[in-house]
């Protein structure tokens, strides 16, 4: 059995290498009349979880002043009919000046989104006036004095007319030369973003699924590139890179604005659940922040704000729609995708005390207890150095003895709730403790 610590030692090694740089954000849409106050919102997201960048679908006030002091980085939104009036300098100054220059620099709003997904309205006006308002807002915040605020304006993948196979990704015609270039050209000369919307989430069927979830799949091979793809995020970015390289601008930055999965559906629906859920945004966490990119941008790292941090109760359309979140209102966790800090539950209450510990249930496979161990030990919340070679618990060097211990630590570490102790139905509670030895299991 000395097959775990082969697999576990690269992985130690690379979780420790990219632990510092990790940086992600959320969406916090407030499409509910059940959330908590923005001032609560904020204060639990810097005290309890790693989410240090958060997007707001409009301006609110109450919502920008509750990140003032956090350190938070704010993304904030123009609303769509304010377009025409920021397309020139007058009314961009205007904007400026009532909804964001009374916040600088106390909340640390780092991003101006002119607009939603405005290509996808196909509203003649809005779009005609999308990049000249982009170019006024940006010079506006230069005159105010703050030219670090970055202006973009994000993308659902509808503005692409073809990406069958990535290399032949392009923006719909009409659209490329005519207001694609000009838009990118302006990314490039401010050093800005350009914002897309990936849902692998809206594209997946049943023999996609493994693809669309970073799981073991045949691939989709690209003929013209002569690339493997074996993942459909990688497929959807690289299609966006090859419409921006066809107009001469691959080298200018993207920044994924949305991308999630939700953890309930209606009934019937294919994975669509908490577990597929966490397994999306945190194979999707890992992927975007680990420095690996994609194959056709490799070493790049995505700014990238997940959808969303609540379920939203108000949300209209199939039941999915209200499940996109990471939290409930009452700020508990729908399941845990690894933004919580160690020792932090997210709940009001503190969890029951009765010392228990997290070890496997018996019948629970190796192949996915050596996934728990993986799992765990890349969280950065365990120090999974007890198991490795000259640990006090490497021996017995057995799978089923190193899940035990990590999953324990980990359970002990991420607040002790019975769902920190679920690894999809491979782990129970013990109240006797499975130390031996030397080798001292956390409680
Ligand atoms: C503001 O956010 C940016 C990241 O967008 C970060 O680099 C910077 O340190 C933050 N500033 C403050 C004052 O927290
Ligand atoms: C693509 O990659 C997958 C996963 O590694 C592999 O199973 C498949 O054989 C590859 N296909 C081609 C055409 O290389």
């Amino acid at each position: 059995m000395a097959s775990s610590l082969f697999l576990l030692l690269p992985l130690l090694l690379s979780a420790a290498a990219t632990a510092v740089t990790a940086s992600i954000g959320v969406n916090y849409g407030a499409y509910a009349d059940n959330l908590p106050p923005p001032s609560q919102v904020a204060s639990f997201l810097k005290s309890s979880t790693t989410i240090d960048r958060v997007k707001l679908f409009d301006s609110n006030p109450d919502f920008i002043r509750a990140f003032a002091g956090t350190g938070i980085s704010l993304a904030i939104t123009a609303p769509n009919g304010e377009i025409p009036s920021l397309s020139k300098p007058p009314g961009a100054a205007a904007w400026l000046a009532s909804s964001v220059l009374p916040f600088l620099p106390a909340t640390n709003i780092s991003l101006i989104l002119v607009g939603n997904e405005i290509m996808a309205t196909a509203d003649r006006n809005l779009i005609a006036h999308l990049v000249p308002a982009m170019r006024s807002l940006k010079s506006a915040l230069s005159s105010a004095g703050y030219p670090h605020v970055r202006v973009s304006t994000p993308h659902s993948l509808g503005i692409l007319s073809s990406s069958d196979a990535p290399s032949s990704g392009r923006f719909r015609r009409g659209y490329d030369r005519a207001i694609f270039a000009p838009m990118l050209r302006f990314h490039r000369d401010t050093n800005t973003p350009f914002v897309v919307n990936p849902y692998p989430y809206f594209s997946y069927n049943d023999r996609t699924l493994s693809y669309a979830l970073f799981r073991p799949n045949a691939g989709v091979w690209d003929p013209v590139t002569r690339i493997n793809y074996t993942n459909m995020f990688d497929a959807q970015m690289d299609a966006v890179h090859a419409a921006m390289d066809r107009l001469g601008f691959g080298d200018v930055e993207i920044l994924i604005g949305e991308t999630g999965w939700p953890s309930a559906g209606d009934p019937g629906q294919l994975a669509v659940d908490p577990a597929t859920a966490a397994e999306f945004n945190g194979k999707l966490i890992r992927k975007v922040t680990s420095g690996r990119g994609t194959p056709r941008m490799p070493g790049r790292r995505f700014e990238t704000y997940l959808f969303a941090l609540f379920n939203e109760n108000l949300k209209p359309g199939p039941t999915a729609e209200r499940n996109w979140g990471l939290f409930r209102p009452d700020l508990s966790p729908v399941y845990d995708v690894g933004v919580l800090r160690a020792g932090q539950t997210g709940r009001p209450t503190p969890a029951p005390s009765g010392t228990k510990w997290c070890v496997p249930k018996p019948g629970a496979s190796e192949s996915a207890l050596q996934a728990n161990i993986e799992y765990v030990c890349s969280t950065n919340m365990v120090d999974c150095k007890q198991i490795q070679n000259g640990g006090s618990c490497f021996l017995p060097n057995t799978v089923q003895n190193h899940a035990a211990y990590a999953m324990n630590a980990y359970y002990q570490a991420a607040g002790r709730n019975d769902f920190n102790c679920d690894f999809r139905q491979t782990a129970t509670l013990s109240t006797s403790d499975p130390s031996y030895g030397t080798c001292k299991f956390t409680s």
